[in-house]
């Protein structure tokens, strides 16, 4: 036998800047983000989510004109349908990889992905691949974006009704997160991006949980600061997690920030995607936290804590959905998409958490059954 093997490492920067009205007031940040020089006028391929040009119907026009005060070549906005039908839609790769061949975009070229979540996961994909790879800013216009999706170093489309099934790690260039966008979101889903604020806070920072519930009605009336702050915080905890806690491709099967999501995973795919990410999310967080409590890692009140702050923003327990969950199936399809052990991630308290290879089922039907009567006895 002969072998021989080889070995490098690749280290990855990008900044996540927060600023308000990029177009218009702060057009430096693109030229930040861009290293622009007086020799260096790369192509940028804007691909933007139809509802979002819907809401900004001027946006299309602040583009164009940011390109012209920086003297960069304009390429025309190419518009997409976005939200989980734009991430189940066959076809929608293509489109952009077509829009690619069309505009000469190489590897030294960037995609301008704006949109929500689910959007900027699939245009993530495609420049994912295309090339093997051209850079990519996000600019996520929705709190879940801004605060969770948009930061990491995932992306995806989903494949046969199955979540997230095709995908890369593959980090982007930079991430704007400009919360002018924030404004024209239905109170749905600013709401639904909070959930994931409840989750990395449970999980790893309980001053930012205590927060949360002091901010409480001020989060439910979306008050702009308060809103502007969790999503800052909620992105800082994601970011640092990812940089700093020696997995961010996800290699092992620990998978701390996917607490409360091995059943939100299976809710959003028996609503058929009518379920919100977050909103799976927080009946997820309300499924796990319950489960840490009958473990007895966390005590009554500790649990009685995060139901109230969940309630009180105005999350459903969607009964009809939760009624269908099928523990056993749910389980195994994580452990599948985890890839080798089943890891789940529980509470230990609040603002801890740990990993359990094993899930006692009776146990975690009887929660299920316990969330859905309490709900309808509300
Ligand atoms: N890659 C990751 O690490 C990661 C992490 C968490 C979640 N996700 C994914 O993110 C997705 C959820 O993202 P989401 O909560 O942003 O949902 P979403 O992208 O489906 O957007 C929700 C709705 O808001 C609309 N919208 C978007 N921006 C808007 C704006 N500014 N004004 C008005 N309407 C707007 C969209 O058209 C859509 O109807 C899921 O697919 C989830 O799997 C990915
Ligand atoms: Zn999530």
């Amino acid at each position: 036998m002969h072998s021989i093997s080889g070995s490098f490492s690749v280290s990855y920067n990008f900044p996540v800047h927060f600023v308000e009205d990029s177009f218009n007031k702060h057009q430096d940040v693109f030229s930040d983000v861009l290293q622009l020089d007086q020799h260096h006028k790369p192509l940028i391929l804007p691909v933007i989510e139809s509802e979002i040009i819907q809401h900004f119907p001027q946006l299309t026009s602040q583009i164009n004109a940011m390109f012209e005060s920086l003297a960069l070549p304009i390429i025309p906005v190419f518009s997409l349908q976005g939200g989980e039908a734009g991430k189940n839609a066959s076809g929608t790769i293509e489109q952009i990889i077509d829009q690619c061949i069309a505009h000469n975009i190489d590897r030294h070229s960037y995609i301008l992905a704006i949109g929500g979540g689910a959007f900027i996961d699939m245009v993530g994909y495609a420049a994912a691949i295309a090339h093997r790879g051209v850079r990519l800013i996000r600019m996520p216009t929705t709190v879940l974006g801004q605060n969770d999706a948009g930061i990491g170093v995932k992306n995806a489309i989903n494949y046969r009704q199955r979540k997230n099934f095709l995908g890369t790690f593959c980090p982007p260039h930079a991430v704007i997160n400009d919360y002018q966008f924030i404004k024209q979101l239905p109170k749905r889903d600013k709401r639904a991006g909070i959930a994931e604020a409840i989750k990395v806070a449970l999980i790893k920072d309980a001053t930012f949980f205590n927060q949360l519930t002091t901010n409480v009605s001020l989060l439910n009336d979306f008050e702009q600061q308060a809103m502007q702050s969790m999503i800052a915080q909620c992105a800082e905890l994601h970011l640092y997690h990812i940089c700093n806690n020696g997995d961010p491709f996800e290699r092992g099967s620990a998978r701390p920030l996917d607490f409360g999501h091995w059943s939100a995973h299976a809710l959003e795919e028996l609503s058929n995607f009518s379920l919100r990410h977050g909103e799976a999310v927080a009946i997820g967080i309300l499924i796990d936290a319950r489960y840490s409590h009958y473990q007895q890692w966390i005590d009554r009140e500790q649990l009685k804590i995060i139901e109230e702050l969940i309630f009180t923003l105005g999350f459903q327990v969607c009964t009809t959905t939760l009624n269908k969950l099928d523990i056993d199936q749910s389980l195994d399809n994580f452990r599948i998409h985890l890839g080798g052990e089943l890891c789940i991630t529980m509470l230990n308290g609040i603002g801890q958490s740990h990993e359990v290879n094993q899930i006692d089922h009776q146990i975690m039907k009887r929660c299920v059954t316990d969330i859905v009567s309490s709900w309808n006895e509300k």
